[in-house]
């Protein structure tokens, strides 16, 4: 038993392969998804999304692999509400352990204008669709796509048919990243209060970053009942994204006191993963991304360099091991102090007494006014000059 195996467990549906990959110029090939597929599954993911098997015959062949080689997550193919995309996502999941059948059909006015379905007309769609992606499979999830923007009543209304269909999950996407965390939270609850059957079934969030705000939308929906959250490696998703996994992880992790829910991933692999997909993908990531990016644990001003130096908790809130990486970066810069020039020289294998550090300070000072960051190289040419000069 853990300390916390009485909380709340939060299943982590990763769709960096189908939701990321959508992301114009973020195309990734066979054995790259396949490569990347295995690190989530090792990490701990539950659910991977791995394509959209009738996109196209290569997003079918990579979901029927990935399928055939996963180990302990479900293998999830996405499927628009019609036969044939609901069977070819069958005929690729069908090799997985634990497979699952994803449909969608957008709801709101909008999508309903573009389909030119009435709302009784897309409730008998959606009614045949789940039920025959139920009769293929036990495991089935539903997405009214816009959910955000789809009147209440008729979200309740199709809702309650898909779960009388047979979906076990339920998946409220925020598709244009229009919500707020406060609204986020209010639509799962009223989904969980009107609907009946809905204490029977899953409900998950999906939350795009068009406004920045799709961590706070998740955790929020999350606080509110959803049990499931949809997200990818490094936020990676059309237009700004979508939900980040590193973020919404590692903030249950660092906040669970304030938000007591585990998930299953070993975060020591975030890093990795982060690393792999901005490879892969051709996106790299931002410099100061939450968690993730290149400054997430650098350090660059004298007070901060000299806090972290006494105790790391003054100016970081996770440890860099957390999430696989090997230490805090101390970066030299015009900011810097003597603490981190001492601790920077001693890891480059100088012990310098006072008067050495007092005189390589004032050059390393005039250098880093004239340079951006101040590199391990400068500094070795610094102690080069200061012997030369003694
Ligand atoms: O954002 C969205 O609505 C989607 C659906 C297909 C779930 O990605
Ligand atoms: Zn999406």
């Amino acid at each position: 038993m853990t300390e916390n195996s009485h909380q709340d467990r939060v299943l982590i549906f990763d769709t960096t392969l189908r939701d990321g990959e959508q992301s114009p110029g973020a195309t990734m090939t066979h054995d790259e998804k396949l490569e990347i597929a295995a690190m989530l599954d090792e990490m701990g993911v539950d659910i991977i999304e791995a394509g959209f098997p009738i996109a196209s015959e290569g997003d079918f062949e990579a979901v029927r692999d990935i399928a055939k080689n996963s180990r302990n997550a479900v293998i999830c193919g996405l499927a628009r509400a019609q036969f044939p995309d609901i069977d070819r996502a069958w005929e690729a999941v069908q090799h997985a352990a634990r497979p699952r059948i994803h449909t969608f059909i957008g709801t709101s006015p909008l999508h309903r204008d573009i389909t030119k379905l009435t709302q009784d007309e897309m409730v008998e769609r959606i009614e045949a669709t789940v039920a025959h992606a139920r009769n293929l499979c036990d495991n089935v999830q539903w997405s009214p796509m816009d959910a955000t923007r789809t009147e209440h009543d008729y979200l309740c209304r199709v809702v309650e048919t898909a779960i009388k269909a047979g979906a076990t999950t339920i998946n409220i996407p925020d598709t244009v990243g229009y919500t707020a965390p406060r609204e986020s939270a209010k639509l799962i609850e009223m989904l969980l209060e009107r609907v009946p059957g809905a204490d029977q079934i899953v409900f998950a969030t999906h939350c795009h970053n068009d406004l920045g705000m799709a961590t706070a939308n998740a955790l929020a929906a999350v606080e509110a009942g959803a049990r499931q959250i949809e997200c990818t490696i490094n936020g990676l998703g059309e237009r700004a994204g979508n939900t980040a996994l590193e973020e919404v992880v590692m903030a249950l992790k660092v906040r669970n006191d304030i938000m007591p829910f585990q998930t299953g991933i070993d975060t020591t692999r975030i890093m990795g993963l982060s690393r792999k997909v901005a490879t892969v993908s051709g996106f790299p990531v931002q410099f100061n991304k939450a968690i993730v990016g290149k400054n997430a644990f650098a350090h660059e001003s004298g007070i901060h360099q000299d806090g972290v130096l006494k105790n790391a908790e003054t100016f970081e809130i996770m440890r860099p091991a957390d999430i696989g990486l090997n230490a805090t970066n101390l970066v030299m810069g015009k900011h810097s102090g003597r603490a981190a020039l001492r601790s920077k020289m001693k890891e480059l294998g100088f012990d310098l007494g006072d008067n050495q550090l007092k005189d390589v300070f004032v050059r390393f000072k005039a250098l880093a006014d004239r340079k951006k960051e101040v590199y391990d190289d400068d500094l070795l040419a610094l102690m080069r000059d200061s012997d030369l000069d003694a």
